[in-house]
Order: structure tokens, then sequence, then C-alpha cells
């Protein structure tokens, strides 16, 4: 089972329907901060878009106010996910400066707090992402699992790093297989996953078969068909052009031709980066405002006649995939 992993400025709906596509089983959207839900700020409805074809996803909540987090849950209960997720992990300075994310990790009694209040709130699926809490010891991160799970929550998605590592270094996999040794509710495993080898291994270390997909799909949707064919799978030329067409026009049905031409620059750019594609097709890409900007930057990348023959090389280097 292949989850795609909240990310906040990526997991909008078109970025969904591209990994649907391609195989993906289940998704979540980017953090929703509790306060702004309630206080409805407008950029909330891009986040919490969701298509009639998405056949499953998840909604993210993040906050540490727990009277924030009591008007917030029921808002979310209401509508149309098949589960909400809490946020336990996000290390940006903003978010844990508000004791929330990875910060509710330092306060374990206020994160438990949270937790109880939101699972008496919420009646579908609950889930909780967190961190591990020690690299070396598997014993507090297990321990405080067994409180999550004991509380009710549904299901726990681990990233298998320390907060302070943000989102490098190895992934603890004896950590993760020691919390799902432990538990009795599903645990899906984070981190470092690139492609087909990266996410054996992370099956193969933890023991789990729910794996969570984050930077692996941004700017290659095609991550999922290659796990689950089990053989990596080089997008051509040409299919990297039309997902950067079909992933800008969704763009443009959900944010509108402005915002979306200055939020899809840094899509074109995933989708290019470790393929090969010459500085000089990218440089006009910063400066992208509108839709016939993008026609004419796309037919510059489409006129590059070598692309095919250098992917075939470069897939494999590009995608960290070890
Ligand atoms: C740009 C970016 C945005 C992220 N946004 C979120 C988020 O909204 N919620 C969350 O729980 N994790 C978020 N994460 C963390 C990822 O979901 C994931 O746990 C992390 O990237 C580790 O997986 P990876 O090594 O496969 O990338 C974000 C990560 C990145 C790089």
């Amino acid at each position: 089972m292949y989850v795609l992993a909240p990310l906040a400025g990526y997991t909008d709906l078109p970025f969904r329907r591209m990994c649907w596509k391609q195989g993906m089983d289940q998704a979540y959207t980017a953090l929703i901060d509790a306060g702004a839900l309630i206080f409805g700020n407008p950029e909330n409805s891009h986040i919490l878009a969701r298509g009639d074809d998405e056949p499953w996803l998840g909604v993210q909540l993040m906050g540490s106010r727990l009277d924030l987090l009591e008007k917030a849950a029921p808002m979310l209960d209401v509508m149309d996910y098949d589960c909400v997720d809490f946020n336990m992990g996000c290390p940006v300075r903003k978010v844990v400066q508000r004791n929330a994310g990875a910060a509710l990790l330092k306060t374990p009694e206020h994160a438990l707090e949270c937790v109880r209040l939101l699972r008496d709130l919420i009646h579908k699926p609950f889930s909780v992402k967190i961190r591990i809490l020690d690299d070396r010891d598997p014993e507090p991160t297990v321990r405080f699992c067994e409180k999550l799970e004991s509380l009710g929550v549904d299901a726990i998605a681990i990233h298998g790093r320390l907060a302070c590592r943000v989102y490098s270094g190895p992934v603890a996999m004896d950590v993760i297989k020691a919390v799902r040794g432990a538990l009795h509710i599903p645990v899906t495993a984070n981190g470092g996953i690139f492609g087909v080898r990266s996410a054996k291994a992370l099956q193969d270390g933890t023991g789990c078969k729910r794996l969570m997909v984050a930077r692996g799909a941004i700017g290659n949707p095609w991550i999922f068909k290659s796990l689950a064919d089990g053989t990596e799978y080089i997008p051509t030329h040409g299919e990297i052009c039309d997902a950067i067409r079909e992933h800008l026009a969704g763009m443009v049905d959900l944010y509108g031709e402005q915002q979306a031409m200055v939020d899809g620059r840094k899509i074109i750019l995933a989708y290019m980066r470790g393929r090969g594609y010459h500085r000089a097709l990218k440089n006009p890409i910063c400066k992208m405002v509108s839709w016939n900007d993008f026609e004419q930057i796309l037919a510059s990348i489409a006129t590059d006649k070598a692309a095919d023959e250098r992917l075939g090389i470069s897939a494999d280097a590009t995608l960290q995939d070890v």
C-alpha cells in the first residue's frame, strides 16, 4: 500500500490527480492550521479541495491550542474526507514556535491531551503522523505510540528521523519496526523513499506494508507506478511534457491563472530536476506570468531532442534511490 504524504505547497488536488493516474493508493492534503480553518483563511479552500474522482483522501490538522482544536475538529469531521490526521512532526519554525507539529513531541502530556480531545470529537477514522523520539533507543517512541493507541487512534504514520534532522540523514528503521511490533493498529513507515529499492529497504527494515512517499513523488508521480510494478519506471520526454501541461492546467482550474503561474514554476522545475534538462530551458520559468508564457516555455522544453536518450541514463542516478 503506497500512500502520498502530506506535503505543504505540493499535495493539492492537481498533484494528487497526477499521482492517482499512476496507481497511488491513498493521499493526504497538506497540513491545515486549526486557527486558519476556524477563521476561514481563503487559502484553506485550495488545501481542502477534493475531487469527486479521488477514491481516498485524508485531511491533516495542525495545532496545539485546545480551544482551537475543539472548534476545528468538528468542522473537519463533517467534511468529505476518509480520515482526519493530526500533525505531530512538522519541524518548521513558525509551526513549532506555536508549540504545534514536532514541538508536541517535547510536551507529550499536552500532545496526548490534544489527541484525547480530537478522538472524542472526530467520528471518522483518526490517525496521527509523528516522528521518532530517539534514533538509538526505540523505547520512547514505542511507549508514546502505545499511549496514542490506547487513546483510540486508528493508525499511526512515523517519519523515521528526529525532528532536529528535518528531512536529512538516515531513517531509523529499527525504531519504526519496534513500534509496528508493539501496536495492533496499522503503522505506516515514512522516510527516504525515492524509488523501488529504497521502498523495499524501508519495507524490509520496518516490516510495514503501508509505506508513505513524500519528496520522492514531487516531480515524479510515476514513482507510484514504479512501486506498484516493482521496477523503476522512466517516463519518456513526451510523457514529462504532457504531465507538466496537465498538472499546470489543473493548477489554473484550482488557483486561477495568476497564482498558478507563480506556484507552477517550482512544479515545472521539479519535473525537470535530475533529468538532465539544460539550464537555458529552465531560466525563463521564473519569469512566467501567463498561460501564454507557459505555452512558449513548454514548446521550447519539447524541442529538447536529446532528452529521451539522456533520461534512460540519468534516471537511476538522479532519483537518489539507494
Ligand atoms: C516541502 C515539504 C512539505 C511538507 N509538508 C508536510 C505537511 O504538511 N504535513 C506533514 O505531516 N509532513 C509534511 N512534510 C514531511 C513529509 O510528509 C515527510 O514526512 C518527509 O518529507 C519525510 O519523507 P521523505 O524522506 O520521503 O521525503 C513536508 C515535507 C516537505 C519536504
